[in-house]
Parts: C-alpha cells; sequence; structure tokens
C-alpha cells in the first residue's frame, strides 16, 4: 500500500489513475478545483481509502493552504507526487498573481506543490511523476518569452509548460534532490480521450480537440507509465516515459543553460508568490 497524491482527478487520466490506484488498496490523495466533482468520487469510492482536497492551482493561497492540509493528513510521508491537473485555454487568461494562466497552473503550481512536499517524500524515498506530452518537441525555449505571453496562442503556450514539466523535472533530479533519495519523472500520455481541450475553450476549439482526439485512446490505456513508476522496486534510471517505457526528449532541454534558466526564473516567481 502506497501513499500516493494526485492532481486534476476529476477528469480524464487523472480520474483513471485515481480510480485503478484506490482500486488497487494504495491512500489515494486528489486534489482538483471542483468540491462537487471530488464529493462524487468520493462517494463513488467509499469503500476505498480515499481523501480529496479542494485546491485551485491558479489561486496561490489555495495552494499553500492544500500543502498544509497535507502535512497534517500525512504526518508519515508521501510514496508519489502525481502532478497531473493542466489546462489548454483559448484565450489569455492571468491569474491573480498576474502570470500567463498556463505558466502558473500548468508548471508554477507544479514546481511549488513538488518543492513543497519534498520533506515528506523524503521520509519514503518518494517519486514526483508529473505529467508532460510530446507535444513539447514542438516547443521553442525562448529566454525573452518564457512565460509565452507575446502573441498569445494557446497551443503555443501549452506546448511551452508541457517543455516545462520535463525541463523542471530534470533540474530537481540534478539540483535538490541530488543529496537525496527522491527521485523525479515525467510521462507522455499519449493522444487521450479527454475533455481538455474544451475547457475555458472557444466552441471552434472544443470542435476542433473533440475531433482531433476520435482516434485517442481511452484514459486507462495510457496508465501503464505511472503504474511503472509507482511500482519499481528500485528508482527506474531515465527521465521520460511513454507505455512504460523509456522515449526521448526535446534535444534543447539537454543544454544545461536553458534548464538553469528556467529554474532559476521558476524559483524567482514562486518568490514574487510566497511574499
Ligand atoms: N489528453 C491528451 O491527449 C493529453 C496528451 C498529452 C498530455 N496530456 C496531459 O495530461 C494531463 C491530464 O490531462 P487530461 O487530458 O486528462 O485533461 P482533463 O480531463 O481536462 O483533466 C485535467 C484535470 O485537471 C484539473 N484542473 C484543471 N485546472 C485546474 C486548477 N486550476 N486547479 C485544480 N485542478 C485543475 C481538472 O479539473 P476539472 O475537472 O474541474 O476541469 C481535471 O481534473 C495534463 O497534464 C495534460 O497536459 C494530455
Amino acid at each position: 500500500m502506497k501513499t500516493i497524491v494526485i492532481t486534476g482527478m476529476t477528469s480524464g487520466i487523472g480520474k483513471a489513475l485515481f480510480y485503478d490506484l484506490a482500486k488497487k488498496n494504495n491512500h489515494v490523495i486528489g486534489i482538483a478545483r471542483s468540491p462537487e466533482k471530488l464529493k462524487a468520487i468520493k462517494a463513488e469510492l467509499n469503500a476505498y481509502n480515499v481523501e480529496t482536497l479542494t485546491a485551485d492551482l491558479s489561486d496561490f493561497s489555495s495552494l499553500e493552504t492544500l500543502v498544509q492540509k497535507l502535512e497534517k493528513i500525512i504526518p508519515s510521508g508521501l510514496d508519489v507526487l502525481v502532478n497531473n491537473a493542466a489546462i489548454v485555454p483559448s484565450s489569455k487568461m492571468t491569474t491573480n498573481a498576474g502570470f500567463e494562466m498556463q505558466y502558473q497552473v500548468n508548471h508554477l503550481s507544479v514546481a511549488y506543490l513538488s518543492l513543497s512536499v519534498l520533506p515528506l517524500l523524503d521520509k519514503k524515498n518518494g517519486r514526483i511523476i508529473t505529467t508532460a506530452s510530446n507535444a513539447h518537441k514542438r516547443a521553442k525555449f525562448d529566454v525573452h518569452d518564457l512565460e509565452a505571453t507575446k502573441r498569445y496562442h494557446p497551443l503555443r503556450s501549452y506546448m511551452r509548460t508541457k517543455l516545462y514539466n520535463i525541463m523542471l523535472m530534470f533540474s530537481l533530479n540534478e539540483t535538490t534532490l541530488k543529496q537525496t533519495n527522491i527521485k523525479a519523472y515525467a510521462v507522455h500520455p499519449g493522444l487521450v480521450k479527454t475533455p481538455i481541450g474544451t475547457k475555458h475553450a472557444s466552441r471552434m476549439h472544443a470542435f476542433f480537440w473533440r475531433l482531433f482526439t476520435k482516434r485517442g485512446m481511452h484514459p486507462n490505456e495510457a496508465l501503464s507509465s505511472y503504474h511503472y513508476l509507482i511500482d519499481a522496486k528500485t528508482h527506474p534510471e531515465n527521465l521520460y516515459y511513454y507505455q512504460a517505457r523509456a522515449i526521448k526528449y526535446a534535444k534543447l532541454i539537454d543544454h544545461q543553460k536553458n534548464r538553469d534558466t528556467l529554474f532559476q526564473k521558476t524559483k524567482d516567481d514562486l518568490k514574487t508568490l510566497t511574499q
């Protein structure tokens, strides 16, 4: 039995993973923004060891409260954090803190949550798994526009945050986690039939997403990498996985300078959020 925290488990891949891990008798703690959806899921899984916590990843104070709650609920430690929640809004949105919405929800919140639960992960030699995407291979690394706010395009912004998911996991492994027995990973789930492209979306974007994902797999078919990374007896060596196998990521991630630039900006941005 493992203790596992999953963000974004009220729909799509996160929901499928949450149900699967609960039914395999793990202690699973789900985090999402809709109290109604969380209540319904908890009721459906009431025979299992699940807990749910409401948190809006676009709101930093909500994240701070979440971390305090996690510290109370699981004082004995955390085996795995799965950073899975993400969004792709059609039009440019800005958070209360002034960051581009995808940058804060898909990237900064991942960094904050991962860094905040390190003491809990440390107690169990735990793992961090972040849902990235092969869409990152089409992203540019633009040091002058890391938030991708210039000439906003939803996919450009999304692809960058998915690139940052992998870069951040790499940076954590080579810096903060180096002296620990915690390891961070990224997963490409594949093309999965989920409603992600229909939320905060224009009718046209929602239509194209539904059309595009017609050939996508069912969320249950996208879980093997998570199970592999959660169950492996010793920490797997590689960084990025698809269908339980290590796969290649974009070459620009191998550039130390790129990783350092993003990691430094991330830490600076987290500092402004915590002030
Ligand atoms: N679907 C694909 O083909 C595909 C491909 C590659 C990568 N991915 C990645 O897979 C992950 C899961 O995506 P999905 O396709 O399963 O999407 P999804 O069905 O829309 O699930 C996203 C989850 O995140 C939650 N969420 C969104 N914004 C949030 C916020 N501000 N605070 C808290 N929770 C929030 C959603 O809550 P609500 O239920 O309230 O919306 C939902 O539970 C994402 O990281 C995505 O980038 C997906």
